[in-house]
Parts: structure tokens; C-alpha cells; sequence
């Protein structure tokens, strides 16, 4: 196709190690791009060349290929900037805050502090899990009130770092996963010795502490909703799809990366809380996402998509229990329903375009 008149769209990523972190996505993401009549190509921090305005970014063909672009009239940015060293970091956060480029998505801040703008919010406070600051009296506090809470990095993903510890008989049981997502359980027998494992496992970063929620509503496995909603070609959000995640067995998370398995949502809730009962739960968790997209926009700006972890306890309670600003999609492909996979990949390139159109009738 002709070059000319095409509008560009470059996808913002980190290439350090493997030529890309979730190369299949990308793949997907190029193609559609290609159908929708873009030159969509990605790069990283390091190709782009300001001076030249232009951008020594990757497209694939049968392999990964990289090659001088023009310069992208916007750009999506996919550079994940949690569980990150700094150094890897830095030139991402340097370009951020250039306006070398119109980014079609902005980021979020880190989980305690995203909870805090949250719980302005009328609706949400009474659905957020209690949230604070590691201390080992918190830790305290919060498990003689709680009975069972969670330990979980600021800056994490993917399932990585978290414990849950319970109370249990003067014990105290631990299921974690360590930065690796390793799983270890075990029994610890006094608050000495607690507060000393968790110095160690603290240590390298900062954790808060949260209210835990029963989510094992699957024969003791923990479940919990994963929620995309997606800006349009018009510019409004829209529920793209969800589904529940199962955690692999002992597991304190779902997350499909540490062997959670993807399925439909009424599949698993229909005959635990029955069909009415589901509907009003279904419905509670989109209205739960569409007052926390206008929340997390009135303080951050506007936002492309957002994946949402939602939790539903043994009640029929519904939780928000984390949002994430470059959410996976795969769950779709693992529930079948690869149509969603499709529209997932679509609507960000869509409403990028559409951020063109809008930028194009206001410079007339
Ligand atoms: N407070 C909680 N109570 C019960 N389960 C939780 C809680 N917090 C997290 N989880 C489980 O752990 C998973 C990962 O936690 P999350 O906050 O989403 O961190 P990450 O960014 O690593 O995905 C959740 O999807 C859920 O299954
Ligand atoms: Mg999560």
C-alpha cells in the first residue's frame, strides 16, 4: 500500500532481552494495524533518532525486522514501567516526559497510591478491600481484625512478590509467590518470627498490606474476574469482554501467568449464586468499571484501556482489587473466543485513529 496519507501509529515497547516481551500480541497488534489502513510499527526509547525525526523501529515479516520509520503522528505506549530495575526505566521515563510525541494513553500510579485517589470515589470506597502501607504493626492490626490479609509489592504484576498470611490457632500460614513466582507455603509460630520473615521478604522494595477477601469459591481455588474495558472508535468506553481466572492449586493468585486457567464468567458463577443473582453481580462489576475509568481519568487523564481485577467472595460480593493501564488479553484466546481476542487488539488502533480524526478537525 501506499505510504502516503497512511497515519502512523508507533506502539512505545521495551526491548532488552528477547526481541519483545509478548511478541504474539504484537504480531496481532501490526496486523490489524495493517487491515485498518495504518503503518503501525514498534520501537523503544532507544530508536528513536529526535534530531532526524525519524525512528529505527521494528515491524515483522517472517522474523522481526527493524528499519528507519517516519516519524508516528501518535503513539501507544506499551513500555511496562512495573517490576522494572531503573536503570532499565530511566530513558522510558525520559521520553515521557519530553513532547517529542501524542500518546494516545497515559500511565497510573503505583497500587497504594491508586488506591488512595480511588477511595475518593462514592461508589468505590465501599467496594475497595482496606489498603495501607506495610509496617509490621499494621501487619498487626490488620490480622487480628482481618484474620487473613495480603502482602503485596507497589510496583508489581503478574502475580509476583504477593503473600497471603492468615491467622490461624496462634499460627500464622503463609502462601507466596516470590519475584519469580515461585510458590512456598508453610506455618510460622510466633509473631517474632513472622516479623523477621517478612523483613527479608520486604526488603526489596516497598508493600502494602491489604484486607484479604474469600475468593475461593472454585473447590478452594482462588477465583477472581478479569475485566477489559476499551475506549472505541468514537472515543467511549466500552466492555470488551471478561471472564474469571482459577488459580493453579495452593496458589494465593489467579494470575494466568502463574497457572491460572481463563473461564467464563456465568460458567463459574451461575451455580453458585444462580441466574438472577449473577445478573445483578455482573451488572455491579460494570457499573464497578465504568466509576473507576472516570475516577482514574479525572486524576490521570485520559486513559486507553483498562484491565480490571475484580474479586467476588463467597457472599456475591464484588471487589475491585487492582487495575492495571496495559492489560494482557490472552484470556480470550484461552476461553475460546477468539472474535474478543480479535476486537481487544482492534479497539486501541481504532481509537487511536480516532484521536487523529479529532486532531486533524481541530487544526482546520
Ligand atoms: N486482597 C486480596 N484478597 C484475595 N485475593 C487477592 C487479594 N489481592 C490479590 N489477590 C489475588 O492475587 C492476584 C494478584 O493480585 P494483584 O493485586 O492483581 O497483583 P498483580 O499486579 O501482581 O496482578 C489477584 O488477581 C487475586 O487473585
Ligand atoms: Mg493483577
Amino acid at each position: 500500500m501506499e505510504t502516503l496519507n497512511r497515519p502512523i501509529i508507533g506502539i512505545l515497547t521495551l526491548h532488552s532481552k528477547k526481541p519483545f516481551e509478548e511478541p504474539a500480541f504484537f504480531r496481532s497488534l501490526l496486523k490489524e494495524g495493517e487491515r485498518l489502513g495504518a503503518i503501525v510499527y514498534l520501537f523503544s526509547p532507544k530508536d528513536v533518532l529526535a534530531a532526524e525525526r525519524k525512528i529505527t523501529g521494528f515491524v515483522y515479516t517472517d522474523k522481526w525486522v527493524q528499519k528507519t520509520f517516519p516519524w508516528p503522528d501518535i503513539v501507544i505506549d506499551r513500555h511496562h514501567y512495573l517490576s522494572k530495575s531503573a536503570a532499565e526505566l530511566e530513558p522510558y521515563f525520559t521520553l515521557r516526559q519530553q513532547s517529542l510525541f501524542r500518546f494516545a494513553n497515559h500511565f497510573l500510579p503505583d497500587k497504594l497510591r491508586l488506591h488512595g485517589m480511588l477511595m475518593h470515589a462514592d461508589f468505590l470506597r465501599p467496594r475497595l478491600p482496606e489498603t495501607l502501607a506495610y509496617s509490621p504493626q499494621e501487619l498487626q492490626r490488620m490480622l487480628e481484625k482481618h484474620e487473613m490479609v495480603y502482602l503485596k509489592p507497589l510496583k508489581g504484576t503478574g502475580g509476583r512478590g504477593i503473600v497471603r498470611l492468615e491467622m490461624k490457632n496462634g499460627n500464622f500460614l503463609f502462601h507466596s509467590r516470590n519475584r519469580n513466582r515461585l510458590m512456598k507455603h508453610g506455618k510460622i509460630s510466633s509473631w517474632n518470627r513472622l516479623f523477621e520473615w517478612l523483613e527479608r521478604w520486604v526488603s526489596d522494595g516497598e508493600f502494602l498490606i491489604q484486607q484479604g477477601l474469600q475468593l475461593d469459591i472454585v473447590s478452594r481455588h482462588i477465583a477472581d474476574m478479569r475485566l477489559l474495558m476499551q475506549k472505541d472508535e468514537q472515543g467511549m468506553w466500552r466492555i470488551t469482554g471478561h471472564g474469571m481466572r482459577i488459580g493453579s492449586k495452593k496458589s494465593p493468585t489467579s494470575n494466568l501467568h502463574g497457572g491460572g486457567r481463563g473461564i467464563l464468567t456465568h460458567k463459574i458463577l451461575l451455580p453458585l449464586f444462580g441466574h438472577e443473582r449473577v445478573e445483578a453481580i455482573v451488572s455491579e462489576c460494570f457499573t464497578l468499571a465504568f466509576e473507576t475509568a472516570k475516577t482514574i481519568e479525572d486524576n490521570c487523564g485520559p486513559m486507553m484501556e483498562l484491565g480490571l481485577d475484580i474479586g467476588i467472595d463467597r457472599q456475591g460480593a464484588v471487589w475491585l482489587i487492582e487495575v492495571n493501564a496495559m492489560p494482557a488479553r490472552n484470556l480470550f484466546k484461552q476461553m475460546g473466543q477468539e472474535h474478543l481476542y480479535r476486537l481487544a487488539v482492534r479497539r486501541p488502533l481504532q481509537y487511536a485513529l480516532f484521536l487523529l480524526g479529532a486532531m486533524q478537525a481541530d487544526s482546520l
